[in-house]
Parts: structure tokens; sequence; C-alpha cells
């Protein structure tokens, strides 16, 4: 199968490209990002399956980028703006890149041709544990960035709906995403303390990026992976290797 990573560049998507070129279901990776990624080390000759995409603009694709993008099975899309980052921009950049910019992408991506292929398409895409559809329960901790990525998220089923059949939804809540050695002593014990005040739980990065990889390839298990799903399902594919 042919795989797109959007957001090639950051995180959770060096560790999905870096587990999806080991994959012997996956033929191609096609990393989709605003700069090219890197190929990740000691993959041997699975780097021969990756291809780096660079697109300018986010809403609306070039031919050449919509070229290099047909033929696809699935895509994982993790490009946000976190909440680290949002202090970083104007609120309404942020929602352009948040929602915009993943609205644009289902809707280019699950149209573009696949020839002789009748599966649905599947779009995968990375939300937050704490967002939230409803805005009757917005939080009280980054209420308007919970509410606007839970947008985000109904109007990807929706779309999924309105293809009847053509395309197949699942949305991702993790809570934070950890990987050995990110962070230091000092800021790990911070991140600690903030994610058990407003009750955040914890995945680790290889364990969601082999859950995604493994809902991409094999079909989706559920619409909504919570992070305890993402956890138990990357650690059964994981202990499978
Ligand atoms: N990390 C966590 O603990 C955590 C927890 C819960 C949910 N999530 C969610 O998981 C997803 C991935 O998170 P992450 O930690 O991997 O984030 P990340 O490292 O910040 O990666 C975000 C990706 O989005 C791209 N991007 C950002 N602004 C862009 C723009 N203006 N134009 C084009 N591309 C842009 C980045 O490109 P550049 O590399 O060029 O900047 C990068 O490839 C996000 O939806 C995030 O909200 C993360």
């Amino acid at each position: 199968m042919n795989l797109i990573v959007a957001g090639s560049t950051g995180f959770v998507a060096t560790e999905i490209i870096r587990q999806a070129l080991s994959h012997p279901t996956v033929s191609s990776v096609v990393a989709l990002g605003r700069r090219e990624a890197a190929v990740p080390e000691n993959v041997g000759p699975s780097a021969a399956k990756l291809k780096s995409v660079i697109c300018n603009d986010f809403e609306h694709y070039s031919e050449s980028v919509k070229n290099e993008l047909a033929g696809a099975d699935a895509c994982i899309w993790t490009i946000a703006v976190t909440p680290g980052q949002l202090s970083k921009m104007p609120w309404e950049e942020a929602v352009k890149i948040c929602r915009g910019y993943a609205i644009a992408g289902f809707e280019t991506i699950t149209q573009l041709p696949r020839p002789g292929v009748s599966k649905p398409f599947r779009f995968v895409y990375i939300s937050g544990a704490n967002t939230v559809q409803d805005p009757a329960q917005k939080p009280w901790v980054m209420g308007d960035y919970c509410l606007m990525r839970g947008e985000v998220e109904k109007r990807i089923f929706e779309l999924a709906k309105e293809s009847e059949g053509k395309v197949e939804a699942s949305v991702a809540k993790p809570g934070m995403i950890d990987a050995q050695g990110r962070t230091g002593l000092l800021m790990g014990a911070v991140k600690t303390v903030m994610r058990t005040l407003i009750g955040l739980p914890k995945v680790n990065v290889e364990e969601i990026s082999a859950t995604l990889l493994d809902q991409a390839v094999n079909g989706l298990e559920k619409e909504v992976l919570l992070n305890e799903d993402l956890v138990r399902i990357g650690q059964r594919v994981l202990k499978s290797h």
C-alpha cells in the first residue's frame, strides 16, 4: 500500500515514517511537508520507499504536488500548531493551519485518482485528548483551542460520511506524547505536574506511531482512538515485531 504522511518533518511524523519504511505491506511513503523530510537512520535499502514532497500552499495544491500524491491508499495527517507554539502566531494563523490545512488536505487528497483500486481511502487525523466537538463542553484550559480542534474532527467525519464509502476516517486523541530523552529532567518534571493537574494521559511516540500505521495499513478499528487505544494497539503491534 502507498502511504502519505502529512507534516513529515514533525515529532510524531518522523517516527511514523521510520516505522512505515520497514513495514512489509507499505510499498511507498510520501512525506508531505513544507520542508524536506530527513531520511531516517539505519533503514537500509528501505529508504528507497521514501519520497519527500514539498508543498508551498496547503490550501491550494499545485498540479505537480497532486500528481505526487495520486495513487495513495491512506494518509496520516499530523500538521497542526501544538499548544506550545500557539503564542508564536496570531490565533487566525493557528486556525488556518489546524483547520484550513486539514480540511483542504482531506478534500484534495481523498479525491485524487486511484486507478484500479476500489477499497476506501483511509484518512487518519491526529487531534488531542482534550478536544471537544460540543461548545457546551469547552474545557477551562485552552478552551478555544480544544473546541477548534474538535470542529476539525467533526468536519472530517462529516466529509467521510458524505463520501458514501469512498473514504474512511479515524481520529486519534492522544494525551501527552512522550519519547525517551525528549525533555530534560526539570522540564520532564514540570510537564508531569501539568499533565497530572489537567488529567492528561500519556502515550509513547513509538506506540502512537505503531497504532496509526497499523490502522492505516490494516483498517480502522474505531472512528475515535482514545489514548488508551493508542497505547493498547501500539503495544500489541510493537510486541509482534
Ligand atoms: N506532541 C504531543 O505531545 C502531542 C500531544 C497531543 C496531540 N498532538 C498532536 O499530534 C500532531 C502532531 O504533533 P507533533 O508533536 O508531531 O507536532 P510538530 O512536531 O510540531 O509537527 C507539526 C508538523 O506540522 C507542520 N507545520 C506546522 N505549521 C505549518 C505550516 N504553517 N505549514 C506547513 N506545515 C506546518 C510542521 O512543519 P515544520 O517542521 O516545518 O515546522 C510539522 O511537520 C498534532 O496534531 C498535535 O496537536 C501532539
